[in-house]
């Protein structure tokens, strides 16, 4: 095998991981590209200069337009999407609310859906209507009523798929057939799949876009943003993204493209991991309701069985609101943010949802409370805390987010040890069957 980048096409997911756009070593033989923190590039040859600058010449002139180690992530994720181009953006958020600036204006309209992670849902609902653009969201699990209102006329279909944090599934290609139809542009959020999981492109989509701060990074340790697609549209984005400055910092992106190595060998491990945890939860009395599109009782099991390859590391349950009896002194609270100010031992009163999930999460000892998700640390939270922070409790309820919610990105821990410390928190919140 050579590394030719023309093989790259190829190769498995597993080796573009690795090797896609590291054609050479670096300077000096160096096995590990070099972070370029360089701000400026230096040209003594003035044509040499400015053919650069016009974009006749590949090379970098300022870092905020282009940068090596920024361009070496852009690679690995442009392969291991099956797209022409990719543009980084210093955070997920940049890369959507960049994707959605530079390729809409005023009179367009857009059609989504409810589910969409909460900054994008803000973008639809606050900043795009004071700007012209008309926005219809529609219920993420009304496939038909999507299909109608792009159906109706729009120049951008934005989805998410899965969702956060409800895990709903939504058809990528049934939309793009419908938005080829009148000629809209579709955008897929596929940062809860990752490209081993999901191709979105493949699938009839345009462009596809992930906060790389998630499962692409892979350490919680570093922030990003990218969007793939054809040179043209991508073309257009990087254009909008180098003036308007949400460029992604180089030890950012060597960071992101250090976790992008070990990106498939991780995602296996999480989605059965997570498999195995939903299954645990699914049989568990304390349990309402188990959300995670591995599941064959999952609504959208079908369709995620049709375009995904695996079913990811994120997964949501409900507690068992109704049911709660006894509730069992919490010996295990850990001093975290509140919890440790939880009043324990209660008996024979039924707590509300707010509580309850308090009590849960005080009970585990081995997951990290903590927002965000996709990392090799397994993290939990609430929505009414991370994703969903913004809403009320009544509009939370009308996104369909149970109160008594609890989103579970599942790290890359041993799942025997992930069960346990489940089983545990969950049967000290004492909820009988
Ligand atoms: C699905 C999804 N898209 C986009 C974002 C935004 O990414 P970032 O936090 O990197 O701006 C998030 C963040 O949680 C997310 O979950």
């Amino acid at each position: 095998m050579s590394r030719d980048p023309s093989e790259a096409a190829g190769w498995g997911a597993g080796t573009r991981c690795v090797w896609a756009g590291e054609a050479s070593l670096g300077p000096d033989g160096a096995t590990v590209p070099p972070v370029y923190h360089g701000v400026t590039y230096g040209y003594d040859d003035m044509a040499e200069w400015k053919a650069v600058a016009l974009g006749e010449r590949p090379g970098h002139i300022y870092s905020r337009n282009t940068n090596p180690t920024v361009e070496l992530f852009e690679r690995k994720v442009q392969e291991l999407e099956g797209a022409e181009a990719a543009t980084a953006f210093a955070t997920g958020m940049a890369a959507i609310s960049d994707t959605l600036s530079a390729l809409l204006a005023p009179g367009d309209r857009v059609v989504s859906i409810t589910d969409t992670y909460g900054g994008a849902n803000r973008i639809f609902t606050e900043f795009l209507p004071r700007l012209g653009v008309e926005v219809t969201l529609v219920p993420t699990h009304d496939a038909e009523a999507l299909a109608a209102e792009i159906d109706r006329g729009c120049s951008l279909v934005y989805l998410e798929t899965p969702t956060n944090p409800t895990l709903k599934v939504v058809d990528i290609a049934r939309m793009a057939e419908s938005a080829r139809a009148v000629g809209a542009t579709v955008v897929v959020d596929s940062t809860f799949a990752t490209p081993i999981n999901q191709r979105p492109l493949e699938l009839g989509a345009d462009l596809v876009l992930h906060s790389a701060t998630k499962f692409m990074g892979g350490h919680s340790d570093a922030m990003g943003g990218v969007v793939a697609g054809s040179e043209a549209l991508v073309g257009t984005i990087f254009r909008y993204r180098e003036i308007n400055g949400a460029s992604l910092d180089p030890m950012s992106a060597f960071l992101l493209t250090r976790g992008l190595k070990t990106l498939e060998l991780r995602v296996e491990r999480q989605n059965a991991n997570a498999l195995e945890v939903a299954r645990f939860l699914s049989r568990h009395p304390a349990v309402e309701a188990v959300y995670y599109p591995g599941l064959e009782s999952h609504p959208g099991h079908e369709i995620a069985r049709r375009q995904m390859r695996g079913f990811g590391g994120v997964l949501s349950f409900a507690l068992a609101v109704g049911d709660v009896g006894d509730v069992e002194a919490v010996e295990t609270v850990e001093t975290v943010g509140t919890l440790d100010t939880l009043e324990t031992g209660e008996s024979g009163e039924a707590a509300d949802a707010e509580d309850l999930v308090a009590r849960f999460l005080g009970g585990l000892g081995l997951a990290h409370r903590a927002a965000s998700l996709g990392s090799v640390a397994t993290l939990v939270g609430p929505p009414s805390t991370t994703s969903h922070v913004e809403l009320t409790r009544e509009a939370r309820a009308r996104a369909g987010i149970p109160e008594a919610l609890i989103r579970y990105s599942v790290g890359i821990e041993n799942p025997s040890d992930l069960v346990a410390d489940l089983e545990r928190a969950l049967g000290q919140i004492g909820v009988h069957a």
